[in-house]
C-alpha cells in the first residue's frame, strides 16, 4: 500500500498530489514553512492528512526554539500553531491537531522544554497511527454497506492519498474490493484542481478496481439513467447539527440522491467532526485563488480579465445525509449526541 506520508530522518516526506497522475515524486519538508505551502497549495491533501501533515509541521516549528522556560517556549510554540492554523480554514483536523499541541504543551507545565519537544513529535507519530487505525476502521464499518454489484458514485478524492491509511469513502471501496465484492464506480472529476479524475482514477487503478469517469455535470443524467445506486463522499467539517463541509460539488450531489431516492452516506473520522459549532453556517470556506479555476494543468481555459469566484467548499444539510460512517461505526439520525460523546470520550 502507497503511504502518503511518512517520518524518516526528521523529514516529513510525501508525495506530492499536484504531481499525480503524471508523476509519482515524494517531496521532503524539512521546516514548518515547507509543510505550510506543500498544505497551502494542496501537495498534501484530505482533511485527515492535512492534520497529520500539521502535526509534523508543529514539531518542525518548534524544535529548534532556543526557549528556555516554559513561558518563552510557549510563546513560540503560539507562534507556529497560529502560523499553520493559516494554511487551510475549513478541514477542522487541522484545527483539532493545532489544539491537541497546545493542551499537551500546557498539560506538561512541569517537563524541560527538550521533553516537551521529545512530546511533541511523540504526539505527532501518535496522531499519525491514530488516524491509521480510524481509516481502517471506517474502511471496515463502510464495506458493511456495500453489496456485491454495487454502482458507487464517489466525488474528490478520500482514499489513501487523503489520509494515512484505506481512505474513507474511497477506503471502504479498496475494503471491499480486498473482500471479493465487484463494484462499479463513477467517478467525478471534480473540478476545479480535479482530485476525482487525477487522484480517485489514478488510486481505483493501482487498485484494479473497474471504475467510470465522468465530469461533475454528468452526475444527474448518470444517476436518472439508474447507473448509480449508492453516494460515497467524505467530510473537512461535520458540525453538531449533521451539517458537513466537503469538496465544492458535493451539496449538488445530495440534492440529487434526495430527488432520486439513493442513499447518500458520509464517510469521516472523529477528528473531522466539530460540535462547537451548532450549524453549516458557522463554518469557514476557504475561498482558492481564481487562477485555480482559470487554468487547468497550467493552460488559462478563459480569455483574461475573466472574474472568476471559487470556494473551494459547500455545506451539505445534514438532512440529506442518510448515515455517517465513523471508525466507531455508523451512525444514523439522530446520531450526532451519540458521536458528540464517542469524540469526547
Ligand atoms: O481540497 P481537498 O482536496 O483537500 O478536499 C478534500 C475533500 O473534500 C475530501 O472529501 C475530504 O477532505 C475528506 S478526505 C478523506
Amino acid at each position: 500500500m502507497i503511504s502518503t506520508l511518512r517520518w524518516e530522518k526528521n523529514k516529513l516526506k510525501l508525495i506530492d498530489q499536484t504531481e499525480l497522475p503524471l508523476r509519482f515524486v515524494y517531496l521532503d519538508c524539512a521546516d514548518v514553512s515547507s509543510i505550510w505551502k506543500a498544505i497551502y497549495s494542496l501537495k498534501i491533501r484530505g482533511a485527515p492528512a492535512i492534520g497529520v501533515a500539521a502535526g509534523f509541521g508543529v514539531y518542525l516549528g518548534i524544535k529548534d526554539s532556543p526557549a528556555k522556560t516554559h513561558p518563552s517556549f510557549k510563546k513560540d510554540l503560539g507562534r507556529v500553531l497560529s502560523y499553520l492554523a493559516t494554511a487551510r480554514p475549513t478541514a477542522v483536523n487541522l484545527f483539532w491537531v493545532l489544539e491537541r499541541m497546545r493542551n499537551l504543551v500546557e498539560e506538561n507545565k512541569d517537563k524541560s522544554v527538550s521533553k516537551l519537544k521529545r512530546l511533541i513529535l511523540a504526539e505527532a507519530k501518535e496522531i499519525m497511527a491514530e488516524e491509521r487505525k480510524s481509516s481502517q476502521k471506517i474502511a471496515f464499518w463502510g464495506n458493511k454497506l456495500i453489496r456485491d454489484g454495487d454502482r458507487i458514485l464517489t466525488y474528490c478524492n478520500t482514499g489513501r492519498l487523503a489520509t494515512v491509511g484505506y481512505g474513507t469513502a474511497l477506503g471502504a471501496i479498496h475494503y471491499a474490493k480486498e473482500k471479493g465484492k465487484r463494484m462499479e464506480v463513477f467517478v467525478c472529476e471534480t473540478r476545479p484542481f480535479l482530485q476525482g479524475a487525477r487522484l480517485t482514477a489514478w488510486e481505483l487503478k493501482q487498485n484494479k478496481i473497474p471504475f467510470t469517469l465522468i465530469c461533475d455535470n454528468m452526475a444527474g443524467v448518470v444517476i436518472s439513467q439508474g447507473k448509480v445506486n449508492k453516494i460515497f463522499v467524505g467530510s473537512d467539517r461535520t458540525v453538531a447539527n449533521g451539517d458537513t463541509a466537503n469538496k465544492i460539488g458535493t451539496y449538488n450531489l445530495a440534492v440529487l440522491a434526495h430527488y432520486h431516492k439513493i442513499p447518500f452516506y458520509v464517510f469521516c473520522p472523529l477528528s473531522s467532526f466539530d460540535f462547537k459549532l451548532k450549524t453549516g453556517e458557522e463554518i469557514p470556506i476557504e475561498e482558492r485563488p481564481s487562477e485555480e479555476l482559470l487554468y487547468i494543468m497550467g493552460r488559462r481555459i478563459a480569455p483574461s480579465g475573466v472574474k472568476a469566484y471559487y470556494p473551494g467548499f459547500d455545506i451539505t444539510p445534514g438532512r440529506l445525509i442518510t448515515a455517517i460512517v465513523t471508525e466507531k461505526g455508523i451512525f444514523k439520525p439522530p446520531y450526532i449526541r451519540t458521536l458528540r460523546k464517542l469524540k469526547n470520550g
